[in-house]
């Protein structure tokens, strides 16, 4: 009975917030202008990591565009950080944001990563193993 009660709760969560159903460009939109109000004081308009409150952090933002994530770089990891913080630095947690302004955080973030070298992701790609 309780287990019942609990997945409901889970299924009823999951339909009312989670993930956006598709990346288009509003949700990248939406993401760019909250990352200039929320985000760009520290990592900068292009999250380079060159905003004009950097120079004082410690540890300094990374530059998103060509430095690893150590946080993760799958739009749930950056999503996870944006609502936690990063603990001990000035990343603080952005958890009263709207979770649909932080999934569109997420994923402008993940956005002007593209915008640098390419990421990662593509250089490593797994050597044929066969
Ligand atoms: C007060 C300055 C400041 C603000 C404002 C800020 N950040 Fe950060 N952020 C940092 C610092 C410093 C770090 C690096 C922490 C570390 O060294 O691990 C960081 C880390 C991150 C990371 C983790 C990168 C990794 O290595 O995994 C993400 C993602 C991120 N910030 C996104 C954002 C977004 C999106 C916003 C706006 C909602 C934001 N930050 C606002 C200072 C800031």
């Amino acid at each position: 009975m309780s287990r019942i009660a609990l997945l409901c709760a889970f299924v009823s969560a999951a339909a009312l917030a989670g993930p956006p159903a598709k990346v288009d460009q509003a949700l990248l939109d939406k993401g760019k202008s909250a990352f200039s109000v929320n985000c760009a004081a520290c990592h900068g308009e292009k999250g380079d990591g060159t905003g004009p409150a950097a120079a004082a952090l410690n540890p300094k933002p990374r530059n998103f565009t060509t430095e690893p994530f150590k946080q993760g770089d799958s739009p749930d990891a950056v999503f996870k950080t944006l609502s936690t913080g990063v603990t001990g630095t000035p990343m603080v947690a952005f958890a009263h944001l709207p979770e649909d302004d932080r999934w569109a955080l997420a994923h402008w973030v993940l956005e002007l990563r593209k915008g640098g070298k390419p990421a990662p992701a593509a250089a490593e790609k797994p050597k044929a193993k066969k």
